[in-house]
């Protein structure tokens, strides 16, 4: 009997080894379902603190748990066999120290299977991302529009637009990458800066809002899909409208119900006949 070995997935390295090669084609990923639904198509599956807005309804990432993360990016993990899993830590689980955020990290990594951790932050993280690397946690950096810091940063405007700002975040990026990052979201900034962050650092850049410059690119895949309406950021591009497509499938649903015509014969179990043999079952469906 032959063994059949099963397709590998994506590894840290192998995705660190794609600077300047195939662009990274990344999305967020929450939910068994969906998860199923994307791994193949992408190289890489972000369990994003966007889940606090896409799907818990928060106004901001801040309310995330580090349960909340570990329960969705098990999920995700189970669902997938192709992509990198990659999960974020959430605001207040990793900030306060290198030691804290080697504990939440490990939780993370023990708990889901996933292959990394992402956190934000420039500078003032690198210590901790070299802390965290070196006892063996891959870690993706944020740096640029971090929402985390959405209260300090007054809301959530597009960054590097004047020089001081682009150095600092050029700063941010570099020392991140020479903390040992494997790679970096750059988020929500002018073209000008993705592009030389993206010349500046030597592991993959992924992109939001920072320009086709980048090594790679994420969009939240409720933005993409068009399943998160609220508001759409300038930097997504929607490729379908789910979200109308949910609305009427459910207005379709009410009508039917109203109306007494769902469910259907089709739908109905059916009484076990008389002729039914001892120990034989019923149909589960009737036929039409
Ligand atoms: O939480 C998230 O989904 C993210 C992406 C926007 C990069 O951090």
């Amino acid at each position: 009997m032959s063994v059949q070995a099963r397709p590998k997935r994506l590894s840290v390295p192998a995705i660190r080894a794609r600077k300047g090669g195939d662009k990274l084609v990344c999305l967020t990923a929450y939910t068994a379902p969906l998860a199923r639904l994307l791994d193949e198509e992408v190289d890489l599956l972000l369990v994003g603190d966007s889940l606090a807005m896409a799907i818990y309804g928060f106004e901001s990432t801040l309310p995330v748990t580090l349960e909340m993360m570990i329960a969705h990016g098990a999920a995700v993990v189970r669902a997938t066999r192709h992509a990198l899993i990659v999960v974020d830590l959430p605001f207040g689980s990793y900030q306060a120290s290198p030691e804290q955020a080697f504990r939440s990290a490990a939780r993370v990594l023990g708990e889901t299977g996933c292959g990394a951790v992402k956190l934000e932050g420039g500078e003032e993280m690198a210590e901790t991302v070299a802390f965290l690397t070196r006892r063996g946690v891959p870690v993706m950096g944020h740096v640029g529009l971090v929402p985390q810091s959405v209260n300090t940063l007054g809301g959530y405007r597009s960054r590097g637009h004047d020089s001081r700002e682009r150095d600092r975040i050029i700063g941010d990026g570099v020392a991140i990458a020479e903390a040992g990052a494997f790679s970096l979201v750059i988020e929500g900034v002018s073209e000008r800066l993705g592009r030389e962050l993206t010349a500046a650092v030597p592991i993959p850049t992924i992109g939001i809002g920072a320009s086709a410059a980048c090594d790679g690119q994420i969009l939240v895949t409720d933005d993409l899909l068009g399943i998160f309406a609220e508001f759409t950021p300038k930097f997504v591009r929607r490729y379908r409208n789910l979200g109308e497509e949910i609305r009427a499938a459910a207005r379709e649903y009410a009508a039917d119900v109203r109306q007494g015509c769902f469910p259907g014969p089709e739908h109905t179990y059916s009484t076990p006949s008389r002729s039914a043999k001892p120990g034989e079952l019923p149909a589960v469906h009737s036929k039409p």
